[in-house]
């Protein structure tokens, strides 16, 4: 098995105008726009308890293309979706059916210049996997606000502010109470690079990969067990409510000497869950140094090290996840592999040299007992304004 071909953007924009003429009757597209998923290399479950993450945009993406309409109505077609979605973009509600619309209906209910929507036609086709942990939501929704900054020439004044609004969407409008990684690269995400993000202050600090003996591997495991709906925000709580216990306004204030100090403060569940989130906010800083001197031996312990926390203490992994990276870490020229996302399926991502790739991708083939999917993925540029 090998990996996925990824379509290059301008296909995605081919396929998409095509699509666009055969829906609204050969009307030409006037805008368009496009946004990245995201890989998170390593700090997993920090960004809401404003620690670092460290992830990258993908050359999976999603994109948007369509013009203005006059009247009342904007109408929307998603490639992987039955039907059209009719809205007003005056008269914006939360809580409708069909749900993925629940994304662009947030971004546009979010988007800073209410005073400047207009009402329009799209057509929405992306190559970032549904609910593989990548972001297809944040693409969504990111791709959605760029269209508007085209459609009616008012940009947002900040990379912070779009995303902060992009978070928004996603908060009220898909009911999950997601911190800002995903959005923030999705904006702004760099070709060749990782990006160091402080979620304390969003600030950001560009580390290169760009090594040609160098590959990252994403692997699908193309499950999705139900509990994340209730699991994540959960999780979230348990940081929050011993932030307050602490009296600190975050976990990040939190290191593992005061963490040990306070231990008797916590019950064993508790206690695990913190720790996953102190250890996992030092090894992040920590790796994005490593990466920069090329230390990809450290970086790989480091990952592996998250994984086996994510596993143990965050308690977000699942079996399909931890085969997947058990699997990879067994073949020679792999640095570390491990859960990305949220958890509970999805995909792992897996540090190799670029000649070590072909043996991991068929001994996973070959040992996994689900049906993987593979992306061999260089860093790649944020969002932006296609036409
Ligand atoms: C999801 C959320 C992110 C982040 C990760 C876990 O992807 O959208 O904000 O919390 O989970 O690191």
């Amino acid at each position: 098995m090998t990996a996925e071909n990824i379509p290059s953007t301008d296909a995605l924009l081919t396929k998409a105008k095509e699509l666009y003429a055969a829906t609204f009757n050969g009307e030409p597209v006037t805008h368009a726009a496009m946004a990245p998923g995201r890989v998170n290399l390593i700090g997993e479950h920090t960004d809401y308890n404003a620690g670092f993450v460290f992830p990258m945009a993908l050359p999976l993406a999603t994109v948007i293309v369509g013009s203005k309409t006059d009247g009342n109505v904007s109408r929307v077609k998603s490639f992987s979706e039955d039907g059209i979605v009719e809205f007003d973009v005056k008269a914006i509600q939360p809580g409708q059916e069909p749900f993925w619309a629940n994304y662009i209906k947030g971004a546009i209910a979010n988007f800073h210049d209410q005073e400047a929507l207009v009402n329009f036609n799209a057509v929405i086709i992306s190559s970032v996997p549904q609910g593989g942990g990548v972001s297809s939501s944040a693409a969504l929704e990111v791709s959605m606000y760029t269209f508007l900054e085209s459609l009616t020439g008012s940009k947002a004044a900040s990379d912070d502010k779009k995303a902060l609004a992009c978070q928004k969407a996603e908060h009220d409008y898909a009911g999950m109470p997601c911190g800002i990684m995903d959005q923030f690269i999705s904006v702004m995400g760099k070709k060749n690079y990782a990006v160091l993000i402080d979620c304390k202050d969003l600030s950001v600090r560009k580390v290169e990969i760009s090594d040609p003996s160098l590959a990252i591997l994403i692997t699908n495991s193309n499950v999705k067990h139900k509990l994340t709906g209730s699991e994540y925000p959960s999780r979230r709580n348990a940081c929050f409510e011993a932030a307050k216990i602490l009296g600190i306004p975050s976990l990040r204030e939190l290191d593992s000497n005061k963490l040990q100090e306070n231990r008797d403060k916590f019950n064993e569940v508790t206690y695990k869950r913190i720790s996953h989130v102190v250890s996992e906010i030092e090894r992040t800083s920590k790796a994005a140094d490593a990466l920069e001197s090329k230390n990809y031996k450290l970086f790989g312990e480091l990952m592996n090290a998250s994984h086996d926390s994510l596993r143990d203490d965050y308690e977000v992994s699942c079996a399909e996840l931890d085969q997947l990276v058990d699997i990879a870490r067994k073949v020679e020229g792999v640095y570390g592999s491990r859960m990305t996302g949220g958890g509970f399926g999805g995909c792992t991502v897996t540090l190799l040299t670029k000649d070590s790739a072909e043996k991991v991708m068929k001994s996973i083939s070959e040992e996994y007992k689900g049906n993987p999917t593979f992306y061999l993925c260089q860093p790649s540029n944020g969002a932006s304004i296609l036409i």
